[in-house]
């Protein structure tokens, strides 16, 4: 579809079918403020080349602002036979300026147009994409201070594992966060090239200035190859893959505190501007914004899925297909950040359950491996500490009590080198205090951790 009023080899009318379902202007609309931006950088750029003169461009420019308030303000037209956001703008200008408006898509097909759109588009998705992924950060940063003290459970196999204190929790999440800033930062560099004046697929033959659409357009540089570029989607494929990743990160959060906010655990409390109730049960307050933050992490994914599939058997370069792309991309970013805007008000405002934690914290022997470890300190070999230290626990089992509570001679029965000074590092808090290495849970590990993102937040 090329014109609504089909003319020059087509002596057919486009069946109404078609123009249904070839239509994109439902969902290509959002990008109408970055189609006049670059609409207004290329007219800019032509009239440098002296392919219109001072007065057109201005004529050009000031005509696709007034059409953009129009959108802006929903007083603009939508006609399907228009097809995209594009052709409704060029259709406008045509409509209001005549001639001078037919000047525009010099030196442009659509397939440049979208795909420096699209950049655009992506481009700012990702820099708000970013800013929240920040304020998650700082969310769980700002939880550190608060809870330094409360000890939880580590977990491996979803079984008590080893002790270790509240913010190493939080920082685990900060760092995970951290690399996704870096990913997006990543995909943004190589998105940011312009794509505009590849034209069609093979250039064009006007002598255009394609480094300064690239420059007005605050791109890196242009594009260095126009087979590539027409058919390149590189970009939302990546983008489609690091919003994977973080709605990765936010369902096996979301999964986490679902875990931890029943019965059986206790350790949260959510925040009940953010649960909701049952019709049936009255009791009931539900996690429903972790649930669909986990459940919607499946659209992101599939999504992701979708967009390979797309471009994995097309020849170079432009093929229709291609429009098929935005749907999922706009789609993963709009779940991506509603999951992200959602994440920080629950990780502020949700509150441990300390007493309940600390109820049952020396259930599970989250002390047993440094036992082991203290054992090994005293020389003795890791495979005969283990073992022993296994035995140990199993009598602590058999009499149901936590190893600081088994009497020292129990112990020595098993591993007589064993003397009252292994007191100081059983139960959960000597085994906290008792970490040393760099990235562990001890307390002043932690801590220095805790400062270094204070002020590597505090800028960004
Ligand atoms: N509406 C189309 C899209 O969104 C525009 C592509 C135009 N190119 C073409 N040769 N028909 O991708």
């Amino acid at each position: 579809a090329d014109s609504p009023s089909r003319s020059g080899v087509f002596q057919a009318k486009t069946d109404k079918r078609l123009e249904a379902f070839a239509e994109s202007i439902s969902f290509d609309r959002r990008m109408y403020h970055q189609d006049i931006r670059g609409s207004i950088a290329h007219a800019d750029m032509l009239c440098s080349v002296g392919l219109l003169t001072p007065e057109e461009f201005s004529t050009i420019r000031d005509t696709l602002r007034e059409i953009e308030a129009e959108i802006e303000a929903d007083a603009f037209p939508i006609r399907l036979e228009l097809e995209d956001i594009h052709m409704h703008i060029e259709q406008a200008l045509i409509d209001r300026i005549g001639d001078v408006g037919r000047k525009l898509h010099t030196a442009r097909s659509r397939n440049d147009q979208v795909s420096t759109d699209v950049r655009i588009w992506i481009r700012e998705a990702l820099d708000q994409v970013d800013a929240r992924l920040a304020d998650l950060q700082r969310a769980f940063l700002s939880r550190c201070d608060r809870d330094f003290d409360v000890i939880l459970p580590a977990y491996t196999h979803l079984q008590r594992a080893q002790p270790v204190i509240a913010p190493h929790y939080w920082l685990a999440y900060v760092e995970k966060l951290q690399r996704d800033r870096g990913r997006v930062a990543d995909c943004r560099k190589r998105l940011n090239e312009c794509s505009l004046g590849v034209a069609a697929v093979a250039g064009t033959t006007l002598e255009i200035d394609r480094e300064q659409t690239a420059k007005a357009l605050e791109f890196d540089r242009p594009t260095a190859n126009s087979l590539d570029t027409s058919s390149d989607r590189d970009f939302m494929l990546e983008s489609a893959f690091v919003l994977s990743v973080i709605a990765s990160h936010l369902s096996g959060w979301a999964e986490e505190w679902i875990l931890w906010s029943t019965v059986e655990f206790d350790f949260i409390k959510l925040p009940q501007a953010f649960c909701t109730g049952s019709s049936i049960m009255p009791q009931k307050v539900n996690p429903d914004t972790l649930e669909l933050t986990r459940g919607k992490s499946a659209r992101v994914m599939g999504n992701l899925q979708t967009l390979m599939l797309l471009v994995k058997n097309l020849p170079l370069a432009y093929n229709r297909d291609l429009q098929e792309d935005k749907p999922p991309v706009f789609d993963s970013f709009d779940t991506v950040i509603a999951s992200l805007e959602l994440a920080i008000p629950i990780v502020e405002g949700s509150e441990l359950r300390r007493e309940s934690i600390a109820s049952r914290l020396e259930r599970g022997y989250l002390d047993a491996t440094t036992l082991m470890e203290w054992m090994i300190r005293k020389g003795m070999p890791q495979r005969r500490a283990h073992h022993l230290v296994g035995a140990i626990v199993g009598e602590a089992m058999e009499r149901d009590v936590p190893l600081s509570e088994l009497p020292l001679e129990a112990m020595q029965m098993h591993a007589p080198e064993i003397d009252d000074s292994v007191f100081e590092i059983l139960g959960s808090k000597n085994a906290v205090n008792a970490f040393v290495s760099y990235g562990s849970s001890a307390p002043a590990q932690v801590r220095s951790q805790v400062e270094r993102w204070k002020s590597q937040l505090a800028s960004s």
